[in-house]
């Protein structure tokens, strides 16, 4: 009889394991996939298209101080490039949308040196820099 209850319990505890082995997994699988769109899409979906920021001399001011912070021993104090490419005469930032250089910083480029900022700078930043993009190709800067 003794022998049973134990067999029982037991058999109880090999299953409510498995159950709480099963609920982890289901857990942490909700917690990868949960996050898989964030890791894929990392830019909000309604995007602008175009720079909120056009025209702002103050926001531009901003990006500026920024970009010769952060981005200049790469591009260049004016642009003119070094260990990235040029900016000041690049004809894809001419020929770019807003929201296609806003996707370039913001998520980088694969396999360069071109590392994504939207964490580091977040979406506003990044649009300030979109105007100050265009202001460094007009050699304004
Ligand atoms: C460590 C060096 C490095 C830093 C720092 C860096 N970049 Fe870049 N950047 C690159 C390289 C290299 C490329 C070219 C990538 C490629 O081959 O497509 C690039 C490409 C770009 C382009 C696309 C230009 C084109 O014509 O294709 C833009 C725009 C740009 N960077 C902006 C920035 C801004 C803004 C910052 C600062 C927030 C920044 N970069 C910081 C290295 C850098």
């Amino acid at each position: 009889m003794k022998g049973a209850e134990l067999k029982l319990r037991i058999g109880r505890f090999r299953m409510h394991r498995r159950l709480l082995i099963f609920a982890v997994i289901i857990l942490a699988s909700c917690g990868v996939f949960g996050y898989l769109p964030l890791m894929t899409q990392p830019v909000r979906a309604q995007q602008p298209e175009t720079s909120p920021y056009v025209g702002d001399e103050e926001a531009i001011k901003e990006a500026e101080d920024l970009y010769i912070q952060i981005c200049s021993h790469c591009h260049g104090m004016k642009g003119e490039g070094g260990i990235g490419t040029s900016l000041n005469d690049s004809r894809w930032v001419k020929v770019s949308t807003d929201k296609a250089i806003f996707g370039v910083i913001a998520r980088g480029r694969k396999n360069t040196t071109m590392t994504p900022y939207l964490e580091a700078l977040g979406e506003d930043m990044i649009w300030k820099m979109v105007v100050f993009m265009r202001k460094l190709q007009e050699g304004g800067a």
